[in-house]
């Protein structure tokens, strides 16, 4: 749940001096029309997200390229680059807690994001969604700030406020406390991940210090099952705090040593570092941690909240993707498997781009080494659609996803409902029960 700054849809509207062509297709759990479909239906197969854009609905995202689609339970957010100038956030969905912004309280079309008197959009570099809070890191000149607005459940608005839900938090934007975390004053600050869980969140931090560029991990939130700490595989489970209200520092690296990735279950998390060190933190309850295995050649990790995905590189044509953790709704991706760990196998000389978790369910976008066409898989708990498949039966293999949009192209010039290809795919995205797909065309 934590793919920090793609560029999608990009280079098509760069290259042309015409209008942007870019989609964002969603399919899902749809309650509070958090697709923003413009009903509250749930959805078994990708449809157009609306963007109301001075009143007038449109299925083109109103700027060059979705740079980040960030989803809680009932709401999402999605941060649209401009071309050359400053990018732009939109909401949609269930907004009574303010997870929206102050200004603006439900919609099922994504309507833009206001976040008081200063022009508070301006430079933000990332988004990330909780439950019912949003967050989002701004880019300063030397120091970032990471902005919050929506439900304060577990201190999740990391101010030190451990006021649950109180209206007068909820049409407020914070800022999230990280002064306390240094003993002096950092001349430059940078928040180079967020990511989130259902109910807690955690921030890489790069600063300057004497001895050099250093790197802390922070967390915040839920910490009942031990989230914010480093599991210990010696002890049985251990039992944290109720909630963290206040940033706390976890652990810290010395450059060169930096986080490549950060992913967030509902208990537990892991980081993969530039060492190829993966930190794991939080219960191992449902046996969702890899522990001391083999970890050379790690290229991706991810988590859904009760399982976790390893990528492993060994040669150019053969993927190994680990999977740990128990699931009743083939989340783990190994069909019948009743182990805690093993393989998910996808088809050979598939290039993976991109792993994403979701709440319950695992997207892949990948690209054929032969043709270069870009196909997406997907398995796990499919409740609500949310694979896009027509149907709502758990999926316990990777499947295969089918694009909706059958125009010319390497499908074969046809309007054959077989067709598999996705044309000009940027990215994929998963929420809580949601599948989001950016795409020319
Ligand atoms: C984007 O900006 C470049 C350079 O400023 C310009 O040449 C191009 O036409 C613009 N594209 C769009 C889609 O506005
Ligand atoms: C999401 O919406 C559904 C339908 O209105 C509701 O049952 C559920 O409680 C909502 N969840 C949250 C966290 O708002
Ligand atoms: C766990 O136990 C092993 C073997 O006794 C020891 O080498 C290791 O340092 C311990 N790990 C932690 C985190 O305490
Ligand atoms: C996954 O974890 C969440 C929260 O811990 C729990 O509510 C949910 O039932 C779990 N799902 C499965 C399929 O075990």
């Amino acid at each position: 749940m934590s793919v920090p700054w793609i560029i999608v849809c990009g280079f098509r509207a760069f290259s042309t001096a015409t209008m942007s062509t870019c989609k964002l297709w969603a399919a899902g759990s749809n309650a509070r029309g958090q697709l923003a479909s413009g009903d509250d239906e749930d959805s078994h197969s990708f449809r157009l997200a609306r963007f109301s854009v001075d009143e007038k609905e449109q299925e083109t995202v109103p700027g060059a390229m979705v740079s980040k689609v960030a989803c809680g339970a009932n709401h999402s957010l999605v941060l649209v680059a401009k071309n050359g100038s400053k990018p732009a956030l939109w909401g949609v969905g269930d907004g009574s807690m303010g997870q929206l912004g102050p200004g603006l309280s439900s919609s099922t079309v994504f309507r833009p994001i206001q976040l008081g008197e200063t022009n508070l959009i301006d430079d933000i570099i990332s988004i990330q969604a909780a439950w019912e809070t949003s967050f989002v890191v701004q880019r300063g000149s030397k120091v970032d700030q990471i902005l919050v607005f929506g439900s304060n459940d577990f201190g999740l608005h990391g101010t030190g406020d451990v006021t649950h839900s109180s209206s007068s938090l909820s049409h407020h934007v914070g800022i999230v406390a990280l002064s306390h975390l240094f003993s002096h004053k950092v001349p430059t600050l940078r928040v180079v991940h967020l990511a989130t869980g259902p109910r807690n969140a955690f921030a890489v931090l790069e600063y300057d210090t004497p001895v050099g560029l250093m790197q802390m991990l922070v967390g915040w939130g839920a910490a009942r099952h031990g989230q914010l700490e480093i599991h210990n595989h010696n002890t049985s489970s251990r039992r944290g705090p109720r909630q963290v209200a206040l940033p706390l520092r976890i652990t810290t690296w010395t450059r060169p040593t930096s986080v490549v990735d950060i992913s967030v279950g509902s208990q537990h998390a892991i980081v993969l570092t530039s060492d190829g060190e993966l930190l794991q933190l939080g219960s191992d309850g449902k046996s969702q941690l890899p522990g001391t295995m083999d970890f050379s050649s790690i290229i991706r990790i991810g988590c859904t909240w009760n399982n976790t995905f390893v990528q492993r590189g060994v040669s150019a044509s053969e993927v190994i993707i680990t999977s740990y953790g128990k699931s009743a709704h083939g989340q783990a991706g190994r069909g019948e498997d009743k182990e805690t760990a093993g393989h998910v196998y996808l088809p050979p000389f598939l290039e993976i781009r991109q792993l994403v978790c979701g709440s319950e369910h695992v997207l892949v976008r990948a690209q054929r080494e032969t043709s270069g066409i870009t196909e997406l898989w997907g398995w796990g708990w499919n409740e609500h659609g949310n694979l896009g498949l027509g149907h709502t039966e758990d999926t316990l293999t990777p499947t295969l996803l089918k694009s909706p949009c059958m125009t010319e192209d390497q499908c074969g010039k046809t309007e054959d409902a077989s067709c598999t290809c996705w044309q000009g795919v940027g990215a994929v995205w998963a929420g809580y029960g949601t599948s989001w797909i950016s795409a020319n065309g």
